[in-house]
């Protein structure tokens, strides 16, 4: 298991850095080319972080770790948990955790001592 992560102020800014951070990330430890899973990370990573921005409105850390499979984890200081919606057709948001659910294999979330934990975990395809 190789492990990297790295902490964030809540600024809207802080989303598309968490998204380079992840990138670099994942780009390091490819074998060659762009790894298999960068796009998939890249998107669950930018929900995860600006859910932390927008609702938990604390500081975050992110973690990206690997074993074959990648995870991918934003840690905030909010007890409030991450819900899932049923977003209706006309709305304009609400539907960052459902591209998150059908984006990975599995994701949650745990509490922490501060606040809580979200992560999801990326297979690469098995073709
Ligand atoms: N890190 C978090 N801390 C506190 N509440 C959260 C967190 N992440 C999600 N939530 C709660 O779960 C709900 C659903 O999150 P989700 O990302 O699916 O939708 P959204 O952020 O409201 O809209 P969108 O992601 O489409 O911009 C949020 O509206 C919020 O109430
Ligand atoms: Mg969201």
């Amino acid at each position: 298991m190789i492990r990297q992560h790295r902490a964030f102020e809540p600024h809207p800014g802080s989303v598309s850095a968490a998204r380079d951070f992840v990138t670099a990330v994942l780009s390091e430890w490819a074998a060659s080319g762009p790894h298999p899973l960068l796009g998939a990370a890249q998107l669950v990573v930018s929900e995860l972080a600006s859910n932390a921005v927008l609702h938990a409105r604390t500081p975050f850390a992110v973690e990206v770790s690997a074993d074959g499979d990648v995870l991918i984890a934003v840690a905030d200081e909010s007890g409030a948990a991450p819900v899932m919606r049923r977003p209706s057709p006309d709305a304009l948001d609400g539907r960052g955790l459902y591209l998150v659910d059908q984006t990975s294999e599995e994701w949650g979330f745990d509490p922490t001592d501060g606040g809580k934990r979200v992560w999801c975990r990326l297979a690469p395809s098995p073709y």
